[in-house]
C-alpha cells in the first residue's frame, strides 16, 4: 500500500484528493491545525477512527510555519508521495497579511523541501502552484509565460515554485510544480467568489438575505472543477520524470458573467440584487487568466470532464439544499449556525 502525505488535507483540493487516493488504496497521512473549533468538516465522511482496522486516514497535528516537526513527521511516516496543499490562500487577504502570507505560502514550502533533504526519504514532491503567479501577463497563459505577480499570495509562489525548481535540479528530488488555475466545487471556501455568489443569490431565492455586495465584476478566471483537478496532481507523481504542468479549462468567464448565470438559473435578475463594496477590490488586480493546459494533455493524458454549465449547476444545487435546510430550521423556530461575518 503506498502511503501519501497530504498538507491542507482539511481544504477544498485536500478533501478531493483524499478521496481519489483513498479509491486507489493509499494510506493517507494529514497534517491538521490545531483549532478551536472542528474544521475536519470536508473530510469527516472519509475519516474513520484509528482503531477502526479499516482506518486509512491518520492526521496529525502540526503547522506549516514550525520545521522541525515537520521533519520529524515526515522522517516518521516517510510517505511515497507528498502533496502540499497548505497555504494561506486568500489573495485579498494577503494584502492584510502579507508576512503571514509569505511564511506559510513561501517559506512553508521551502520547510517541507529541507525536510526531504535532510531525513533523505525516497519521496516524490506535489506544490500547488498557481496561475496567480502570472498576474499581469497577458492570457493565454502557459508553462512558458513570464511571471508578472500582483500580490503577497503570488509572490509567495513564485518564491515557493523556485525552490522547488532549485531543489530538483540541486538534490535531485522528484519535486514536480502544478500550476492550477481556479477550480471550484460545493467544498470551496465561502469567501472566494464563486461560492460566495452561489450561496448568496440560493439565499435571495429564499429570501434568507435581500444583498450581495462584490468587488470588481470584470476581473476574468478560468474556472475548473476541483475534483478534475486532483487528478492532474496525482498524474504528476507517476510520470518516469518531474517536471511542471499547467492545468486549466482554456476558457475564460467574467465575474460579472458568472454572477449573471447564476442568478438567472434562479429566474432572478441580478442588478435588483447585486452592489458594488470598494473593500473587496485588491490593491493590484490580476485582470485576466486563461490557461493552455496543451503540456497536461499531451504528457498526462489529462483534461477536466466538467463543464463551466455543469460546474454552475453543481454549486447552484449544492447551495439550494443548504438554503432549503436553513429556512425549514428558521420556520421551525430554530436559529441556524452562525453565517461567516468576513464574507
Ligand atoms: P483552501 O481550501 O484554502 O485550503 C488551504 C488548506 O491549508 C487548509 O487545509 C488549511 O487548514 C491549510 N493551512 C493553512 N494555513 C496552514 C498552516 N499554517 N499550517 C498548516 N496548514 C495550513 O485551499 P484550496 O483551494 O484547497 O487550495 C489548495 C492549494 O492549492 C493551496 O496551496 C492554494 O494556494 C493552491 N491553489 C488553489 C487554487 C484554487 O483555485 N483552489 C488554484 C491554484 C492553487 P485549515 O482548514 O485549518 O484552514
Ligand atoms: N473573493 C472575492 N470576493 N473575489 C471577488 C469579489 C468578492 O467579493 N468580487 C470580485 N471578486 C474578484 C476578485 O477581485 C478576483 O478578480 C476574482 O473575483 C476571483 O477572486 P477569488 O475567487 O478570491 O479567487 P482568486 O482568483 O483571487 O484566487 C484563487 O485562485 C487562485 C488561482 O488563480 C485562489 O484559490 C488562490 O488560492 C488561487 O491560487
Amino acid at each position: 500500500m503506498k502511503k501519501a502525505f497530504i498538507t491542507g488535507i482539511t481544504g477544498q483540493d485536500g478533501s478531493y484528493l483524499a478521496e481519489l487516493l483513498l479509491d486507489k488504496c493509499y494510506e493517507i497521512h494529514g497534517l491538521i491545525r490545531r483549532s478551536s473549533s472542528f474544521n475536519t468538516e470536508r473530510i469527516d465522511h472519509l475519516y474513520k477512527d484509528f482503531h477502526d482496522p479499516e482506518a486509512r486516514i491518520y492526521l496529525h497535528y502540526g503547522d506549516l510555519s514550525i520545521s522541525g516537526q515537520l521533519t520529524d513527521m515526515l522522517y516518521d511516516i516517510s510517505p511515497d508521495e507528498i502533496y502540499h496543499l497548505g497555504a494561506q490562500s486568500h489573495v485579498r487577504v494577503s494584502f492584510d497579511m502579507p508576512e503571514y502570507t509569505g511564511d506559510v505560502t513561501g517559506l512553508g514550502t521551502l520547510r517541507l523541501l529541507e525536510a526531504i533533504r535532510k531525513t533523505g526519504i525516497k519521496t516524490r514532491f506535489y506544490q500547488a502552484s498557481s496561475s496567480e503567479m502570472f498576474g499581469a501577463s497577458p492570457p493565454p497563459q502557459n508553462e512558458s509565460t513570464p511571471f508578472q505577480p500582483r500580490s503577497p499570495y503570488a509572490a509567495a509562489k513564485v518564491y515557493a515554485y523556485h525552490m522547488v525548481q532549485n531543489y530538483r535540479d540541486a538534490y535531485k528530488l522528484f519535486a514536480c510544480n502544478g500550476i492550477l488555475f481556479n477550480h471550484e466545487s460545493p467544498r470551496r471556501g465561502e469567501t472566494f467568489v464563486t461560492h460566495k455568489v452561489t450561496r448568496a443569490a440560493t439565499r435571495i431565492k429564499l429570501n434568507l438575505q435581500e444583498k450581495l455586495y462584490l468587488g470588481n465584476m470584470e476581473a476574468k478566471r478560468d474556472w475548473g472543477f476541483a475534483g478534475d483537478y486532483v487528478e492532474a496532481m496525482w498524474l504528476m507523481l507517476q510520470q518516469d520524470t518531474p517536471d511542471d504542468y499547467v492545468i486549466a479549462t482554456g476558457e475564460t468567464h467574467s465575474v460579472r458573467e458568472f454572477v449573471e448565470r447564476v442568478f438567472q438559473k434562479l429566474e432572478l435578475d441580478y442588478e435588483k440584487y447585486v452592489s458594488i463594496d470598494s473593500r473587496y477590490f485588491r490593491p493590484t488586480e490580476v485582470d485576466a487568466l486563461l490557461g493552455d493546459a496543451s503540456k497536461a494533455r499531451t504528457k498526462l493524458g489529462w483534461q477536466p470532464k466538467v463543464t463551466f454549465e455543469q460546474l454552475i449547476d453543481m454549486m447552484v444545487k449544492a447551495d439550494m439544499e443548504l438554503a432549503e435546510k436553513e429556512k425549514t430550521l428558521l420556520d421551525a423556530g430554530y436559529r441556524p449556525k452562525g453565517n461567516n461575518c468576513m464574507i
